[in-house]
């Protein structure tokens, strides 16, 4: 075991990075509380590890089950030390492409949800006096991509929410990091949501993003991000004695998010006489 024995909580760990981060846990002995959509796809974990697994059937999207999965997990497991808000998926198009109900459910699952388990946890992390909630942001919480809008306005969201609460709940031991992964090579590019297409966006970056979604396991090979070197890399970080406040993993979200911080800071200090021109 590389870590003290502690309890971890992961939403959404049937694939991808969240299971990747309950087997790395598992592996090195620690306790975890897994949630799935199905149940079925944490079997081989039950049958593997046994009671250091304990297991709920959870759709994040389902506040009410979410409050009641939550309090069981710290019930029954006593004391947890780290909640990781995993769940998430991608929705792609055209802003005009989208249907209503595209929009509600991924704000739902990406933005609501996290909200609501924060919302969760918190009075449990305070009664415990400690407890360090984890949020999987993207790379795409700081940047912006034609018909990208609806999934990096979800994760410019939990970034504005959990940036917030940092002075907010660090005086009950209460800390937050936020992960800003880039492409991840997991199932994520066969199960996003891609809108109906209107015509007049084929030509442009809509229809080319369109046309490269359509092939998703050439997505996947050029997805550079490693799902368990970045499973180990936040277990790490969050771990230490003094986390960070962002964790970016894989060199093409840290090249993004630099090239998009640079060009927004030069933009922004470009305007520091004409902000300054409205002052009273
Ligand atoms: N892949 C990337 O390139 C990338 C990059 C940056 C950030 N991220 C973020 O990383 C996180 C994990 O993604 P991944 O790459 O590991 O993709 P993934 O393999 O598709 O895993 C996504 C997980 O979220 C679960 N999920 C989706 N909607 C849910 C809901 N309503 N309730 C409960 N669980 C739900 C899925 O469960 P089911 O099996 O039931 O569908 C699955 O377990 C997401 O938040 C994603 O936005 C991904």
């Amino acid at each position: 075991m590389s870590q003290a024995p502690r309890t971890w909580f992961i939403t959404g760990a049937s694939s991808g990075l969240g299971r990747q981060l309950a087997e790395a846990l598992l592996q090195d002995g620690q306790q975890v509380a897994a949630t799935a959509r199905n149940l079925d796809s944490l079997a081989v974990l039950q049958e593997t590890y046994g009671s250091l697994l304990w297991s709920a059937e959870l759709d994040v999207t389902d506040t009410g089950r979410l409050r009641q999965v939550t309090d069981a997990a710290f019930d029954e497991l006593g004391h947890i030390d780290h909640v990781i808000s995993n769940a998430g998926y991608g929705l792609y198009g055209a802003a005009e492409e989208f249907d209503d109900q595209d929009i509600q459910r991924q704000f739902a699952t990406n933005l609501i949800a996290p909200v609501q388990l924060l919302r969760a946890v918190v009075p449990h992390f305070r009664r415990q006096k400690a407890g360090h909630f984890v949020q999987i942001s993207s790379a795409a919480g700081q940047t912006g991509m034609a018909g990208g809008s609806l999934y990096h306005a979800s994760k410019w969201g939990v970034e504005g929410f959990f940036d917030s609460l940092h002075d907010e709940l660090s005086p009950f031991g209460i800390g937050v990091t936020i992960v800003e992964p880039g492409a991840i090579a997991s199932s994520f590019f066969t199960r996003v949501g891609v809108a109906k297409a209107i015509n007049a966006y084929e030509s442009g970056p809509v229809g080319a993003l369109r046309g490269y979604l359509a092939d998703p396991d050439t997505v996947i090979a050029n997805s550079i991000g490693d799902p368990a070197k970045m499973a180990r890399a936040i277990i790490d970080a969050v771990t230490t004695s003094q986390p960070t406040q962002r964790l970016v993993l894989g060199s093409d979200a840290h090249t993004m998010i630099q090239q998009s911080l640079t060009a927004r800071l030069a933009a922004h200090e470009a305007q520091r006489e004409a902000a300054r021109n409205t002052d009273r």
